[in-house]
């Protein structure tokens, strides 16, 4: 079986194709990555020591795309994550997160590729989302226990990411359908866990564990900058089994939309991993307020799991505690990665 990762030296991206190396011993993995996120360079050396090759390419580029060699199944992997480039460059959001989703396709078209595509929670609607916060009193910090499912709202505005992800996932309906190729959509919230290289708009995680070892400053950012913004947040350890769980079972469980995410147990407001991160660094640091919100920005959001655990009898098995630790000693034994953070 020939497998490409595309966006495969991103942080997703290349722990999937390294777990996938290690448990399907007769695949062959290849990835497709044009290195332009910081840190990808650090990833692509990754998958060299695994014997993986890397195609440097952009995911715009349709001719190279197309003459590749044929792959079983794609993995796309790639896009451009952060929320606010949305607005300050919506040619890459729209160019890399759409028109590569068409290239592809396109792909799997010709060769009759199977996809497994990486969604994202943002497709769901940032009004109704936001609605939430009716039941969420951010100064006192409310447990709120509303989990989003795969029927939540999708009406438009989403941010331009959202709306690229959702339109890709009806791209890909639209051209697989009345084909024998399979795909499946797997729509995740936050994903953190090593080889992660977060900023302060996507990868949070990574970023605040680095910036209490590194004793640098951090901001709260919106929502009256009090840290009281709650996500769920799954361990990419978690998600390349679940992803391994899903080629097992190409052929029974196919064309399906999914939400994955850490789920309730593993929600957490910033201010709750601040302590967290304090607990495991022995650093206090100075944390600014932020009160202006951005409008792309959304107070609450946890995953409703019950579908994903229902198809595949899979659940999140480490918790925000054991992320939080494996992204420590990751940032700890990597001396190249620390600067990436300062
Ligand atoms: N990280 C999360 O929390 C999260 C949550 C939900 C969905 N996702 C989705 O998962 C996928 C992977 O996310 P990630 O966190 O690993 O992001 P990432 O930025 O670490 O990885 C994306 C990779 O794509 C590459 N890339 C970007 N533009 C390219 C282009 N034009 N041509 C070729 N390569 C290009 C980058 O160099 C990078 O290595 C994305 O589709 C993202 O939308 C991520």
């Amino acid at each position: 079986m020939k497998i490409l990762i595309t966006g495969g030296c991103g942080f997703i991206g290349s722990n999937i194709a390294i777990f996938l190396k290690k448990r399907l011993k007769k695949a062959n993995i290849f990835t497709l990555d044009n290195l332009i996120r910081k840190g990808s360079k650090l990833n692509k050396d990754r998958l060299m020591k695994n014997s993986i090759r890397n195609y440097k390419i952009d995911i715009i580029n349709q001719k190279k795309i197309l003459q590749l060699k044929k792959f079983d199944l794609i993995i796309d992997c790639c896009a451009e994550p952060a929320i606010e480039v949305s607005r300050k460059n919506p040619d890459i959001v729209f160019n890399t997160n759409l028109i590569g989703t068409y290239n592809i396709l396109k792909k799997c078209l010709k060769d009759n590729s199977d996809l497994i595509f990486l969604s994202s929670s943002r497709v769901y609607s940032i009004a109704n989302l936001k609605k939430i916060k009716k039941n969420f009193n951010f100064k006192k910090r409310i447990n709120i226990k509303e989990k989003i499912n795969e029927n939540f709202e999708t009406t438009l505005p989403s941010s331009l990411y959202g709306f690229t992800k959702l339109a890709s996932e009806k791209l890909i309906k639209e051209i697989f359908f009345n084909r024998k190729m399979k795909f499946l959509i797997n729509r995740f919230g936050v994903v953190a866990g090593p080889w992660q290289f977060g900023k302060q708009d996507q990868g949070f995680v990574p970023l605040w564990v680095a910036r209490h070892l590194l004793k640098k400053k951090l901001s709260y950012i919106g929502f009256g900058g009090h840290g009281n913004q709650v996500r769920d947040i799954i361990h990419v350890d978690d998600l390349c089994e679940i992803i391994f769980k899903q080629i097992k079972n190409f052929n029974k469980i196919k064309n399906i939309t999914f939400n994955i995410g850490g789920g309730e147990k593993n929600s957490i407001s910033l201010k709750d991993l601040t302590l967290k991160c304090r607990k495991i660094s022995g650093n206090k640091i100075k944390i600014s307020r932020v009160s202006k919100t951005s409008e792309y920005d959304i107070p609450y959001y946890v995953t409703d799991n019950k579908k994903i655990k229902k198809y595949y009898d899979w659940q999140p098995k480490k918790n925000v505690d054991q992320t939080v630790k494996d992204i420590y000693q990751w940032l700890i034994k990597n001396k190249k990665v620390k600067k990436f953070f300062k």
